[in-house]
């Protein structure tokens, strides 16, 4: 299948550290379909070779694993091609669909991996230039929008110009092996159906934490905080995956419909909700993996007075029959003690115990980071003797072992789909504005009122109220337990 991939933003950060390397790792394992062009445009004047050998030398930065040989990276460029443009000048977008025509692939991709603010105008210009044929997909990097209205609006432009199935919405969550495990988990099994609900399980957990801090994206990281970062997305989407109902086929809107009918089912915050079961945090410095680091307001282009949060915990529930009352606990952060991302499932204790010690309940994990993973924890009999006592144990599934050859990274698999124009792993409009309308009253209650921001040091688990939220239910946190 022949086809064209364009990048704008093409020498922007995304390109280079995420979606070159991917492309280059779908090249070598022979993924990426024969025929293909790979097209980057930028605002600067730069030669094919130019560019060539800009991404060559990023690719020094990438894990030594994953870098090239010179070999392989001669044979790869020549996939690659760069224009520069004008993203306001309609002239600029003609010239682009001349290059395009010119060859007429039947595929066109065009990655969006600018600053959302460009979306709007570059789409309209798109459809102006009648670059938005059937063979054409537009893939939006987020953030996709700053709340429900800027994220309506950019999808408002998005559909006058492209239909539904033409719009690829990336969560590099929703490509990550574990999450997609998840689906199969779910509904290739009938082992766990029969469990998954309120009579079988206490609460669910789900938590994104991260030991590196804001780096050098500041200036952008403060216009953001963590709600709008990682739980308005990545969080809420992992939720869907484990709350939906049983999809009736696995086409991209029978899974798309159950996820939304998830997030329309979440309980609404008020402001006193707001208050009571959220909580935000800001790092100070601390000691991550054996070094000191800067505390947040020390972070190069952070303001001295900032009240961002970089740290978010909170308690929802899902407001259906299937999960009724059952707490769901979602919480990321930069800066905390490890890069861990995982969804505990916690069961109920069985309800007559027999056993003398040890009345802890069984959990499943499902370890999305730093290794893709399952583990079922059991309580089994250590050995023989009166005392009958019990330990925990595991049942693990570790999927690089399981599927040597056959793994591949979130963006290298999320590329090869849009490519494809599989949307399974894609998130519609509907699903996005949904988010955003249940975390704007967060948003609403925070603005200009940073008093109740905790701080944390560097290097724990964030501010010690994360563990009071989970524990006014009687649990507690994975790492606690
Ligand atoms: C991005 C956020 O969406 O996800 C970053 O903007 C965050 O702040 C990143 O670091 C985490 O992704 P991953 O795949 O490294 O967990």
């Amino acid at each position: 299948m022949s086809f064209d991939l364009v990048f704008f933003g093409g020498t922007g950060d995304l390109t280079w550290r995420k979606l070159m390397p991917a492309l280059f790792q779908a090249f070598r394992h022979g993924k990426l379909p024969a025929g293909g062009r790979i097209l980057a445009v930028a605002r600067d004047e730069r030669s094919d070779d130019d560019y060539r050998s800009f991404i060559k030398e990023r690719f020094a930065e990438v894990e030594s694993s994953k870098r090239p040989s010179d070999e392989e990276f001669a044979r790869f460029a020549d996939l690659l091609h760069y224009r520069r443009m004008d993203l306001s000048k309609p002239e600029d977008y003609a010239g682009l669909k001349q290059w395009l025509d010119a060859r007429s692939a039947e595929t066109v991709v065009l990655y969006l991996a600018t600053s959302p603010y460009l979306f709007p105008v570059i789409c309209e210009q798109l459809g102006a230039a009648g670059l938005n044929e059937e063979r054409v997909r537009v893939v939006l990097e987020k953030p996709l929008g700053h709340d429900l209205a800027s994220a309506q609006e950019i999808n408002r432009v998005v559909r006058s110009v492209f239909n539904e199935r033409q719009a690829f919405r990336i969560d590099h969550y929703l490509g990550k092996p574990s999450v997609q495990n998840l689906m199969a988990l779910r509904f290739a099994n009938a082992l766990f159906e029969p469990l998954w609900r309120r009579e079988s399980i206490a609460n669910i957990q789900i938590t994104l934490a991260e030991s590196i801090g804001v780096g050098t994206r500041g200036d952008f990281y403060d216009r953001t905080g963590a709600l709008r970062d990682m739980i308005q997305n990545h969080a809420l989407q992992l939720l869907t995956m484990i709350a939906m109902e049983p999809p009736s086929t696995n086409d991209a809107d029978a899974i798309r419909d159950e996820k939304l009918k998830v997030l329309k089912s979440l309980k609404p915050f008020t402001p006193d909700s707001v208050t009571r079961d959220v909580l935000r945090g800001q790092y100070k410095a601390g000691t991550v993996d054996g070094k000191p680091v800067p505390g947040y307001l020390d972070e190069v282009k952070v303001p001295k007075n900032s009240s961002c949060e970089t740290f978010v915990a909170l308690r929802t529930e899902v407001q259906n029959w299937r999960w009724a009352g059952v707490p769901f606990y979602l919480r990321t952060g930069k800066r905390l003690a490890a890069r861990d991302a995982q969804i505990v499932v916690n069961f109920r204790p069985v309800p007559h115990p027999i056993f003398a010690s040890n009345g802890r309940a069984n959990k499943l994990v499902i370890n999305l980071q730093p290794e893709d993973g399952l583990e079922l924890h059991l309580l089994a009999a250590k050995g023989s003797g009166p005392a009958e006592q019990l330990a925990p144990v595991s049942l693990d599934l570790d999927f690089d072992k399981a599927f040597p050859s056959e793994r591949v990274g979130a963006y290298e698999r999320l590329l090869l789909d849009a490519i494809a124009g599989r949307l399974n792993l894609f998130v519609r409009s509907d699903e996005q504005e949904q988010a955003w309308r249940w975390v704007e009253p967060i948003l609403d209650a925070w603005e200009g009122n940073p008093s109740d921001l905790k701080t944390y040091a560097a290097g724990g688990w964030g501010p010690a109220a994360a563990s009071a939220l989970v524990a006014r239910d009687g649990f507690a946190w994975a790492e606690e337990q």
